[in-house]
């Protein structure tokens, strides 16, 4: 049967690593000016992690809370549809909390809270939680735990 096109963005058949092929429905990502092609449902931090693309800065991709929306310091700006819409209980509780405040947060999301569902625009902002006014473009990162960064997901 072949893979049935998804009305808001790409939907296809997939090579998996081993060869083979998955069905699935995938979405663009555009992030630091890469493209990722990213499965339907996956959580936004992992798979800019698993494309060696970190939403922390600096100290912050070694010292955070590994998906657990304590830390904030994968706070990014998302244009284009993510799962939960709105704020999660754990974005409220972080992202009205210092440094983030009514004058800073209310474009951001935390990129370990949220689900990929469709064609998305993500920008991450600078100083050690993302909280600043400039775009940070900082490229390659490999996660320092390896699989363990994924045991949220
Ligand atoms: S990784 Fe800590 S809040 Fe997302």
């Amino acid at each position: 049967r072949p893979p049935r096109p998804c009305r808001a963005c790409s939907s296809a058949m997939s090579k998996t690593p081993g060869g083979g092929e998955e069905e699935g429905q995938y979405h663009e990502v555009e992030y630091k000016g890469e493209k990722l092609r990213v499965k339907d449902g996956e959580l936004l931090r992992s798979s800019l992690l698993r494309a060696s693309l970190s939403p922390h800065n600096s100290l912050a991709q070694t010292i955070n809370c590994r998906g657990l929306g304590t830390c904030g310091t994968c706070a990014v700006s998302i244009q284009g549809r993510v799962s939960p819409a709105e704020w999660t209980a754990m974005e409220r509780a972080r992202l009205n909390f210092p440094p983030y405040s009514n004058d800073n947060n209310s474009l951001l999301r935390l990129a370990c809270q949220v689900r990929v569902q469709g064609d998305l625009k993500v920008t991450k902002f600078d100083k050690f939680w993302g909280q600043g006014k400039e775009e940070t473009r900082d490229k390659k990162f490999t996660a320092p735990l390896g699989e363990l960064e994924y045991i949220l997901d």
